[in-house]
């Protein structure tokens, strides 16, 4: 199936919503990137160009293919256009009822054989996939950020997933040069249900005065070759995120060893959410 696919609707235009746009178009697809507002999309396509500069700079994209892979995304803020589309990935905010709207929406728009795939990081895919008329042709596709940069996807079976929608989805990912690992739909998959209980013992570290936040990103990026400690990373992600995922992974598996940190949910309270707000675990300001 993948071979018959040629035009990726990608909804909604921001961080992720641009990189995916980016790599399809790099791969040779045509891409309708599609937002609500028209801001967002001039966003999307001043990091696209940046980022796709960064690759001519490092000798992995040739200058002459920059403007043939631009020309390939078409950015609009009508949802109609989708209707041309042969695989769709929804890439909105991480909001229960907005995705089920959007992903309503696009139902209806998009053919019957077209795969509908969600960027979701913690909602049920199974949920999702549930919300529209072909649950079977649902899959989750969780892209990792920075989406160029990054090769895993993290490709998630909803318990609808139809062995075929699955293969397909496996399949368009290696297309795009990606690397997708399979997991079935549970809170947080794999990468967040790994990735936030460690970031969160972190933060209790920090909170019971166990060590500061350079001692415990020190002790993970020395002692364990990680590239970034585990505060580092949550001020990346954002605190704000890292907490919704905690209380997703909380909700999900009733279990007490998810219950986000007070220091966490007191940062994201004081509207120190990280690098995007200049404070988090660390400054950004200079
Ligand atoms: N940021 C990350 O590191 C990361 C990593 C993996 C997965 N995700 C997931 O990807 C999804 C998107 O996250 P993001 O960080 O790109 O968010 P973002 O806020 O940067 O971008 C979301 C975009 O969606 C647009 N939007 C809102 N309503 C819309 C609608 N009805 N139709 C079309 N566009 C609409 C917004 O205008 C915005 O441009 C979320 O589900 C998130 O959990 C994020």
């Amino acid at each position: 199936m993948p071979d018959t696919i040629q035009t990726i609707a990608v909804l909604g235009a921001g961080t992720m919503g641009n990189g995916i746009a980016h790599v399809f178009a790099r791969r040779g697809y045509n891409v309708i990137l599609r937002d609500v507002e028209t801001g967002a999309l001039d966003r999307a396509a001043a990091a696209i160009s940046k980022n796709l500069d960064r690759e001519i700079k490092k000798g992995i994209l040739k200058e002459d293919e920059k403007p043939k892979i631009l020309a390939r995304i078409q950015a609009t803020t009508e949802l109609q256009k989708i209707t041309k589309a042969d695989f769709a990935v929804e890439a909105v905010p991480e909001r229960l009822d907005l995705k089920i709207s959007v992903l309503r929406e696009a139902d209806k728009l998009l053919r019957p054989d077209v795969i509908l795939a969600s960027n979701t990081s913690s909602i049920s895919v199974t949920s999702l996939a549930a919300s529209t008329s072909r649950p079977d042709r649902f899959s989750g596709m969780h892209f990792m950020n920075p989406v160029p940069v990054m090769v895993l996807i993290e490709v998630i079976r909803a318990l609808q997933t139809s062995d075929e929608t699955f293969r397909s989805t496996m399949a368009l990912c290696e297309k795009i040069g990606k690397t997708p690992v399979a997991v079935n739909d549970a809170p947080g998959f794999v990468s967040n249900r790994v990735l936030l209980p460690m970031i969160n013992e972190a933060a209790f570290s920090v909170m019971e005065g166990v060590a500061s936040a350079e001692a415990v990103d020190a002790i993970l990026k020395l002692g364990m070759n990680h590239p970034m400690g585990p505060l580092e990373l949550a001020d990346f992600i954002g605190l704000d995120v890292c907490v919704n995922i905690l209380d997703v992974l909380y909700a999900g598996f009733g279990d007490s060893k998810y219950r986000a940190c007070p220091l966490l949910r007191k940062m994201v309270a004081a509207g120190w959410l990280g690098r995007k707000t200049g404070r988090g675990f660390y400054s950004y300001n200079s």
